[in-house]
């Protein structure tokens, strides 16, 4: 049996203001103190794990460890099939020091034009882990399917989102409400599994 969410105060373990966002909406329904990392002044560990999940376990570690509470981390990305699921667990570090995403999307298409390769097939993958005082974790990790766009469509969302396509529809993630998004993300998809395995017990709002 998974450990259950009981406590009434939880830090997110991201200084990523558009994760942030789309985390906050997902907790919503919950009668939960939601603090963000940065609001405690907390420092942003390195990620030094290989995988999404190992990430997530380190950041919400790090923040649960340094505040006393339990810490909801979220570790993603961007994968492009034709350039080996490149940036991947890079994502981030594609934009560089100035978080240029418009850089960091050049990048791959530029990546994908010397592949020489025809295949558009990208993913967005979420980690998400919730790590308690104590070390405890629940992981679980979600994952969408697209297309890549060229060139970017779109002005909402952040990261990739105006060159990602879901599949079956034909706007980027850029394009379209945000909330239908925040509805069928990867990090909705996650969010899912861990409503199911750890918020049967937390305290909803009336
Ligand atoms: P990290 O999890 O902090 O290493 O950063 C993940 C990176 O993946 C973000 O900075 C974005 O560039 C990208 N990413 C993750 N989720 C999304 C999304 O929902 N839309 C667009 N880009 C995303």
């Amino acid at each position: 049996m998974a450990r259950q969410l009981t406590e009434s105060k939880l830090v997110l373990a991201s200084h990523n203001q558009g994760k942030l966002r789309e985390i906050r909406e997902l907790l919503k329904p919950f009668a939960l103190e939601v603090v963000s990392a940065g609001d405690l002044n907390l420092p942003e560990p390195d990620e030094t794990e290989d995988t999404y999940q190992g990430n997530a376990i380190l950041k919400a570690k790090a923040a649960a460890t340094a505040s006393g509470f339990p810490a909801l981390s979220d570790d993603s990305g961007f994968e492009l099939m034709a350039i080996n699921k490149a940036p991947g667990l890079y994502s981030a570090r594609w934009a560089g020091p100035d978080k240029d995403f418009g850089l960091a999307m050049q990048k791959v298409y530029d990546g994908f034009l010397a592949s020489g390769s025809d295949n558009r097939h990208c993913r967005f993958v979420c980690a998400l882990s919730i790590v308690w005082p104590d070390g405890h974790d629940e992981t679980v990790e979600g994952i969408i399917d697209g297309q890549f766009v060229w060139p970017p469509r779109g002005s909402h969302g952040f990261g990739y989102d105006p060159v990602f396509q879901l599949d079956g529809y034909d706007q980027t993630f850029g394009e379209v409400d945000p909330e239908w998004k925040h509805s069928v993300s990867h990090r909705a998809k996650a969010f899912e599994q861990l409503l199911d395995r750890c918020f049967q017990d937390t305290k909803k709002v009336n």
